[in-house]
């Protein structure tokens, strides 16, 4: 990596642990795209029960995941509303967040011919530089990642923050269907969430959302992830 190339930040952890307030803040505040990973395996999974495919259809679903033109909105400072993920041009308008598909989600992201077709798809973003948030963006998009960020948080505190993301939304949903998204999710997507040992490890149970922004701006800087300057390695001793 030269002074040249555009920072890739990654942001790993469970699902409600704050990783796209925590991106978004990121991304506006550096100037880059915000990749949030996880819409391209929700749009994949919208795609195939359109389609009418099931867990058991992982070669037509891997297809999908090859052939399908995934869109995501990248713009950090996008007002609520706008659209978020585009399949084949179409928007699903918040179909690829319904917690009664979340089995076949982690099944769809579970498929390894979904992985590498979804993994050049994820890499193109980071040519112009990317905030990107997910489960493996450390480990495996982004190895040379210039900042590696892993945020965790209490399964209470996770329940929370997603019922009141529905809520901003308008959206009612069954406090128990949310509470089995979360645990049913977090035993299926662990074999696929990896934690970098050189991440910077944010808990956001005991940081409000203004001190995990600034403890992770305050290890981005010092990691040089200024654009366009990145240095290449992370140094261990400037973990917060
Ligand atoms: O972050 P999320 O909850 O929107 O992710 C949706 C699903 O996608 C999640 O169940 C696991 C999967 N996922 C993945 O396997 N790898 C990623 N980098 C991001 C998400």
């Amino acid at each position: 990596m030269t002074d040249h190339t555009p920072p890739i930040i990654t942001i790993d952890g469970p699902s409600g642990s704050g990783k796209s307030t925590l991106g978004r803040a990121l991304a506006t505040r550096y100037g880059l795209q915000f990749v949030d990973t996880g819409l391209l395996y929700r749009g994949l999974t919208v795609a195939a029960l359109h389609k009418g495919l099931g867990a058991e259809d992982a070669e037509a679903i891997a297809e999908l995941a090859r052939t399908a033109h995934l869109e995501l909105n990248t713009d950090p400072t996008k007002l609520p509303g706008t659209w978020d993920l585009r399949i084949n041009g179409w928007d699903p308008h918040g179909e690829e967040r319904d917690p009664s598909h979340a089995r076949l989600l982690s099944e769809v992201s579970a498929i390894p011919a979904v992985r590498t077709a979804l993994l050049a798809v994820q890499r193109a973003f980071g040519l112009a530089g990317c905030v990107a948030v997910g489960r493996d963006c450390g480990m495996v998009i982004f190895p040379e990642a210039c900042a590696k960020i892993y945020l965790e948080a209490s399964d209470a505190i996770r329940r929370h923050r997603r019922a009141s993301q529905f809520e901003e939304q308008g959206t009612s949903v069954d406090p128990s269907l949310l509470s089995r998204e979360i645990t049913e999710r977090d035993r299926l997507d662990a074999p696929r969430t990896f934690r970098d040992p050189d991440a910077c490890v944010i808990n956001t149970d005991l940081n409000d959302i203004s001190e995990m922004i600034r403890i992770a701006a305050q290890y981005c800087d010092d990691m040089g992830c200024t654009a366009p300057q990145c240095p290449s390695q992370p140094r261990r001793e400037e973990r917060v």
